[in-house]
């Protein structure tokens, strides 16, 4: 970002959604080889949410956005842009920002999605906050939402045990002092690293065909050793870099904001922070991996529970198929 600030760019309400139906442990035991100790021992998930199989994506987004628009006391009037960010989109097109723009009834809007796999959320929020910066925009919508147990194949148990559904979303207004909300990001992409984390077909390479379906090219492939570790690095070096360019030590950081893809993952990123677990924010063990989700989810729920304050120092952190990596550094304002 510029250091010529117009407009500062603050976080002013949330929404949030988790679906009703909860996914223990002991479900996948039931019919895979695998157990709970197994999956909380690799991962730190105890449980996550599932979408019913009539409740696309959309509604997932649509009643986090609904919640936040009740949350700010705000008509759907008032929305200039939707930015809505997944990896499983109610369809190809139109695009899912489209549907909620619908389902909420904004009449004064526009809006698209954006795909970055796991990094969705903090490349929709660099995103959406260069239009509040710039001054073209005074009320955006930034949202994640994903029903990953539709892409996870369920007889698969290096990967069903890991993702679960859920949606967030964040308004992003203007605010007077440039030293709150938004301060900084850094956002990296590396497509050597696409082939190990993907899902194959459905695109234009490999269209939908009985053979991608005998195949099973529809579900997420991940190599899931090396992703592991090149989470790790990349979640640190940019997390690391942005500290640095803005001066902060591992004791100004009120909480590091990290993708809630495993704890393992997190708890490497935060010792080479130097930034102690009692400083991390973690769901995980309630959702999984809920993608796009996962960073606003965490987020809402410590400020829905009264842990996140005006002042704290913020650290938001992630990686994701791409590869795509991202941090981003708020003051947090509400
Ligand atoms: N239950 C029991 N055993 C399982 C299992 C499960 N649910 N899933 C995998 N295993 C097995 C593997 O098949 C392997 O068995 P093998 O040695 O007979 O081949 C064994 O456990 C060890 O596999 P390994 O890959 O070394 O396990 P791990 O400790 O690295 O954990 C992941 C596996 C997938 C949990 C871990 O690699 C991971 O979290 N990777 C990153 C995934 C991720 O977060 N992706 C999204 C990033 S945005």
């Amino acid at each position: 970002m510029s250091s010529k600030k117009p407009y500062n760019c603050n976080i002013s309400a949330l929404g949030h959604y988790v679906p009703e139906k909860v996914i223990d442990n002991k479900y996948f035991e039931n019919y895979l080889d695998t157990t709970d100790e197994w999956i909380t021992e690799r991962t730190g998930i105890k449980e996550r949410r599932y979408l019913e199989k009539d409740q696309p994506t959309s509604y997932a987004a649509t009643k986090a956005v609904e919640e936040l628009l009740k949350n700010r006391n705000m008509s759907p009037d008032e929305i200039e842009l939707i930015v809505l960010t997944t990896v499983t989109p109610d369809m190809i097109y139109p695009s899912t920002a489209c549907i909620i723009q619908n389902n909420i009834g904004a009449k004064n809007c526009w809006g698209f999605d954006l795909i970055a796999a796991c990094s969705g959320f903090i490349f929709a929020l660099y995103t959406g906050a260069q239009f509040i910066k710039s001054g073209t925009h005074k009320k955006v919508i930034v949202c994640g939402a994903d029903k990953m147990s539709l892409i996870a194949d369920p007889d698969d148990r290096n990967n069903i045990v890991l993702f679960g559904d859920g949606a967030a979303a964040f308004l992003l207004e203007p605010g007077e002092d440039e030293n709150y909300g938004i301060i900084d990001a850094v956002a990296r992409i590396d497509g050597s690293g696409g082939r190990n984390l993907c899902q194959l077909a459905g695109g234009s390479l490999h269209p939908a065909s009985h053979e991608t379906v005998d195949k099973k090219m529809h579900f997420i492939y991940q190599d899931g050793r090396t992703v592991f570790k090149d989470a790790v690095k990349g979640m640190a070096d940019v997390s690391l870099e942005i500290m640095k360019r803005n001066n902060l030590k591992s004791e100004d950081v009120a909480y590091l904001v990290p993708h809630q893809a495993n704890h393992r993952i997190i708890a490497a990123i935060a010792g080479r922070m130097g930034v102690s677990m009692d400083k991390v924010m973690m769901n995980i063990h309630k959702y999984g991996n809920t993608t796009t989700a996962s960073i606003p989810l965490c987020i809402y729920e410590y400020w829905a529970d009264g842990k996140l304050k005006k002042d704290d120092n913020i650290i938001l952190s992630s990686f994701g198929a791409g590869y795509t990596y991202g941090s981003i550094y708020v003051k947090w304002t509400l």
